[in-house]
């Protein structure tokens, strides 16, 4: 009984802790990324669009880095490789089930990204596009 009424007093404040610890890795996952940046684009995400914007060469970046596909390379389904020669992880959450699960991750990874490749931030939609793409390979 002793044991029972301590669990009781303990699992709100347990729950509680875990509702408000701030973005943990593991936090979240493709489809509620996809969903979230939907709903702040206003538009459903198009896997095709972000397929054609990940494979684009595109101007307004660094000159060393025209495209997603100069890191994650052609392929999502096989790792790619850093500036620095450091392997990247595959980008298809098919094969690599840890991606888009970290929203701190997504967000620090996009903006610093985007900002090499476009020289400036991704629209919500453009993410969303690239995350539908990336999650249907
Ligand atoms: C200069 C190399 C480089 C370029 C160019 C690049 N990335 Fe990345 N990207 C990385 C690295 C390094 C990481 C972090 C390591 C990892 O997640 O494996 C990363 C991680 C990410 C993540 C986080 C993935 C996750 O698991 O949450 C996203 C999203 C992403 N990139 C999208 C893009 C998009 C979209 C473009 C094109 C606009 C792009 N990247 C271009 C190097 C690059």
């Amino acid at each position: 009984m002793k044991h029972r009424y301590l669990a009781c007093f303990l699992a709100p404040s347990v729950l509680l802790a875990i509702a408000t610890t701030p973005a943990l890795a593991q936090d979240t996952s493709p489809a509620a990324q996809i969903e979230a940046f939907s709903l702040e684009a206003g538009r459903a995400a198009d896997a095709e669009a972000g397929k054609a914007f990940f494979l684009a060469s595109h101007s307004g970046g660094k000159p060393d880095t025209p495209s997603c596909t100069t890191c994650h390379t052609m392929d999502p389904t096989k790792g790619g490789q850093a500036r620095t020669g450091k392997p990247i992880e595959p980008m298809a959450s098919s094969v690599n089930p840890a991606r888009f699960t970290d929203s701190a991750k997504i967000t620090k990874w996009f903006r610093r990204n985007c900002n090499s490749v476009l020289g400036r931030e991704c629209t919500a939609g453009e993410k969303a596009d690239v995350l539908a793409w990336l999650n249907s390979l």
